[in-house]
């Protein structure tokens, strides 16, 4: 198979709403992207997705679409969406944007108009979304039609008192989903991505893309996921948009969506397939849940982290894919913790090298790298002493379910620091000025204190440091054509280790990692005499020793 562009680039995530802010309103912007283009051009990345730009009153940052068509103010209007595509283009840099298909806004005029029945548009309206009447119970209660728990906390269902129902949202209550049953509210989908193709974007991550079909039969079940994710004929819309938009526009594609066996990732995703070029999935995040914790549960839940989970999880995806798809690469999105705070450290003594282990750990493999904000730099978690320093929807609702769950403030607040999705949203550290030198303005939140010593501009002038090492690994991957690369893992039930062959085009690497805070004693290293040290993130001391996070890149000539 001739080899499509999309499948050795390497993508650099941007939150436009935390990366540069240029015109000092404290909040980041499209030309603030542009600025920094040169910027993600040094790291060796040569495709920027952004997060959405769309018009909305950002109640979850812009994932509450309500203007499809419109470029938010909050981030500049048409004109500099249009200077982005023309700037990055210039420099040899795709454009991908985030297509939120699952929901609106509740502030969409399409829903404006399904919510309400005076509305002169709401016949055609009202079936674009998923309503249900109460429901009556025997002793002549009415209650809501389904026990299901929306991703944010709480139930799915809200009341609408103008047509005496209720309306679907598996994520916050002003963002109500799409009937995805509905084919105008389809063709009017499909006339929105044709115009951001007709615009020039290169292609589309595209969110919650597993939930568009629903289970119409409406059984209670808790959580209930089953009844709005993965069901089998959410493919079929993904295939109409595949086979009529992305895949005759030659676009890259990824489509979100977790928990797939490979069979339904190869439907998705494999070479065959036309309903994506690649998939995000989740298998490697969250491996350090604690299921006896009920007071801050599920994913708030911190445990030991399973080193063997994110291993097998990685191979895993490598193995589905191998010679039929197109892997992804990445420790972390906009909805997780920093990754060097969550499976690293970000204490003073181990922050650095923890970062560049794990950097080793991961941008030696297969696949199409992606790199979110700061993590080249090693940011990590927030530091925050407020509730009301957080800004996410979901952290309210669920620090709200902590305190009811039996937790004290503090509980719920070291659960948020730990694992809110905020810890990836803080701003940009470009340098250690007032607000990290994101903004000249108070930031729209507040900017981690530790900008004084991690921090872009410190890092560019050490040939060492956490972004200096994804330099090198990003050029290393381009040269030895990495994305390519076949791979063999060792140790996979080994509680500490993360230890790998991969064979690019002119060496065999084996890289040897210390996934802990730890010593660890590994005997057998899978590597002979004509293999020699290529990179180390700290000077060894014994061959077979390895200090906590040290890291090591072995290497030989075929
Ligand atoms: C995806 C996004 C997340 C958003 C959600 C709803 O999971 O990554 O940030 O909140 O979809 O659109
Ligand atoms: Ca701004």
């Amino acid at each position: 198979m001739t080899r499509k562009w999309w499948q050795d680039a390497v993508i650099y995530q941007v939150y436009l709403r935390s990366f540069n802010d240029s015109n000092n309103d404290g909040i980041g912007d499209l030309q603030g992207v542009i600025e920094k283009l040169p910027y993600i051009k040094s790291l060796g990345a040569n495709t920027v997705w952004i997060s959405p730009h769309y018009d909305s009153p950002m109640d979850d940052n812009g994932y509450d679409v309500r203007d499809f068509f419109k470029v938010s103010e909050d981030y500049g209007d048409l004109d500099d969406f249009k200077a982005l595509l023309d700037s990055a283009h210039d420099q040899g840099i795709k454009i991908i944007i985030d297509l939120v298909l699952n929901h609106t806004s509740d502030e969409h005029p399409w829903f404006e108009a399904a919510k309400d029945p005076a509305h002169p548009k709401h016949e055609k309206y009202h079936d674009y979304y998923i309503w249900q009447p109460p429901k009556d119970m025997t002793d002549g209660v009415q209650t809501l039609p389904t026990n299901w728990r929306s991703w944010f906390g709480g139930p799915v269902w809200e009341y609408n008192a103008l047509t005496h129902s209720y309306y679907l949202h598996i994520f916050s209550k002003k963002m109500p989903d799409l009937n995805w049953r509905n084919k105008n509210m389809i063709q009017d989908m499909m006339a929105m991505i044709q115009w951001w193709i007709d615009l020039g974007v290169d292609g589309f991550r595209v969110d919650a893309s597993n939930h568009l079909e629903k289970n119409w039969d409406f059984p209670d079940a808790y959580p209930g996921y089953e009844h709005f994710s993965s069901l089998p004929k959410h493919h079929d819309y993904l295939k109409l948009l595949g086979e009529q938009l992305f895949f005759p526009n030659n676009l890259m594609t990824i489509g979100e969506s977790g928990g797939a066996s490979p069979k339904e990732a190869l439907q998705y995703a494999g070479f065959d397939s036309k309903e994506f070029n690649m998939l995000i999935q989740f298998g490697h995040c969250w491996a350090d849940i604690d299921d006896a914790n009920h007071i801050t549960p599920g994913k708030w839940a911190k445990g030991t982290i399973n080193v063997p989970h994110i291993k097998q999880s990685l191979a895993h995806w490598i193995n589905v894919f191998e010679d039929k798809g197109q892997n992804t690469l990445y420790w972390h999105n906009h909805d997780h913790p920093r990754v060097v705070s969550h499976y690293g450290s970000d204490t003073f003594k181990t922050h650095e090298i923890s970062a560049k282990m794990l950097a080793y750990s991961l941008y030696l493999l297969p696949g199409t790298p992606i790199i979110y904000q700061g993590e080249e730099i090693g940011m990590t978690n927030v530091d925050y002493q407020q509730l009301n320093d957080f800004r996410d929807v979901e952290v309210y609702t669920e620090y709200a379910n902590f305190i009811q769950l039996g937790a004290t403030h503090e509980v719920a607040m070291q659960a948020l620091r730990d694992r809110a999705r905020d810890n990836a949203r803080s701003p940009m550290q470009w340098d250690n000025t007032l607000h990290g030198g994101f903004s000249e303005y108070t930031p729209w939140m507040a900017t981690n204190q530790n900008k004084d010593f991690i921090n872009v501009r410190q890092q560019e002038n050490d040939k060492n440091s956490i972004l200096n090492t994804y330099r090198n690994l990003i050029a290393l991957r381009k040269s030895e054509d990495l994305a390519f690369a076949k791979t063999q893992f060792y140790d996979l039930d080994h509680a500490q280790s993360f230890h790998y062959q991969s064979k690019g085009k002119y060496h065999t690497y084996v890289v040897i990692s210390n996934f802990s805070d730890q010593t660890m004693v590994l005997n057998d290293l899978k590597i002979t005499d004509d293999y020699t040290l290529y990179l180390s993130n700290t000077r060894a001391q014994e061959r077979n020793v390895f200090k906590p996070y040290e890291a090591r890149i072995y290497r030989k000539k075929h």
